[in-house]
């Protein structure tokens, strides 16, 4: 009598801690699916027909369609569908699979974007978050004026390289105005699409030795003469003939002088 008691209530315990432990024993598998796509999760191995499958996302059924075979389908999924997703036969404690939904977007913002800025010159960088689930392709970088004019602000301006490496970290930007505001703004891009950019403003330093240098730098650069360069390179050239040609003299002196000094010797 007195075991009975006891055991039965310890029985009925044990079935109710089962119960749960079962269900953490179904291990959780991964799928991850691109952003906007239609997906299909089958539960488990259940092949019967069956209309009394049930799926669990946090807590609830789900309101996704779910398929004949027991399938869950799920229609064009976003980030607001990640997470784990249970089902499992109505009227029974265990579920018979669990998978855990992660989907694939665009890259999220570039982080830690910084911009230092000379006079006329600028150095954007960043950092990467993450990828989206697919790798970064490259970067891309943008600026324009902050000063509006007409009320309205210029458009964007590329950044020369307009696919930056995906190993980089940093783009130059140049031919900038001393003292003045600037937008800039740079994103990365995946097999999905560009992630959203993230702008920064900045004020380039006002000197006017420094930006007068740098101009003249430039635009020695662009004005560049082919006539200087073929000048140039006839003054090398000329000096290398005049070189060579002091050689050769030396040269020939010291092979006549022998050959002098051997015919004196004959005749003596
Ligand atoms: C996803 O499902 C929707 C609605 O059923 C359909 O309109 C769309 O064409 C499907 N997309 C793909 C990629 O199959
Ligand atoms: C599940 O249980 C409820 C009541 O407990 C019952 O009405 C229903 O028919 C059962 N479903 C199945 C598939 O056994
Ligand atoms: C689901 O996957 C994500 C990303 O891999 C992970 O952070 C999360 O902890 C997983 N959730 C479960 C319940 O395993
Ligand atoms: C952002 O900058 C902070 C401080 O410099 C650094 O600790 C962190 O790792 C950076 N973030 C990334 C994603 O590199
Ligand atoms: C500003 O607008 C006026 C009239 O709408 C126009 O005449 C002028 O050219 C504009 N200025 C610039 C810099 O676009
Ligand atoms: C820099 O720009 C500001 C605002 O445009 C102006 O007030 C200031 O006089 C400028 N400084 C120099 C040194 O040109």
């Amino acid at each position: 009598m007195y075991l009975k008691r006891v055991l039965v209530p310890l029985f009925c315990l044990g079935l109710e801690v089962l119960a749960p432990v079962v269900a953490d024993q179904v291990e959780i598998r991964e799928v991850a699916a691109d952003k906007g796509t239609n997906v299909t999760i089958p539960c488990g191995d259940l092949q019967e027909n069956t209309s009394n499958v049930q799926w669990v996302h946090r807590g609830n059924r789900t309101h996704h369609t779910v398929l004949m075979d027991g399938g869950l389908l799920l229609r064009q999924v976003g980030v607001e569908d990640e997470g784990l997703y249970e089902c499992g036969v109505e009227n029974e404690t265990a579920y018979v699979d669990r998978v855990n939904l992660t989907v694939r977007t665009e890259p999220p913002p570039l982080v830690n974007v910084t911009v230092h800025a000379s006079t006329i010159l600028a150095l954007i960088l960043w950092n990467v978050a993450g990828d989206g689930g697919h790798p970064i392709i490259d970067f891309t970088a943008q600026y324009r004026s902050a000063a509006p004019v007409n009320n309205t602000l210029e458009p964007w301006r590329p950044i020369s390289p307009n696919h930056i490496s995906p190993n980089s970290r940093q783009v130059d930007v140049y031919h900038l105005e001393p003292n003045a505001s600037y937008w800039f703004r740079v994103w990365a891009t995946n097999a999905l699409g560009p992630g959203p950019p993230v702008e920064v403003l900045a004020t380039t330093l006002y000197s006017d030795q420094e930006a007068e240098l740098y101009k003249h730098f430039l635009e020695g650069a662009e004005s560049f003469d082919t006539r200087t360069w073929l000048a140039a390179v006839c003054v090398v050239m000329g000096t290398l003939a005049v070189l060579a040609a002091g050689t050769c003299a030396v040269l020939c002196r010291e092979w006549r002088r022998p050959v002098l000094w051997k015919l004196s010797s004959d005749r003596d």
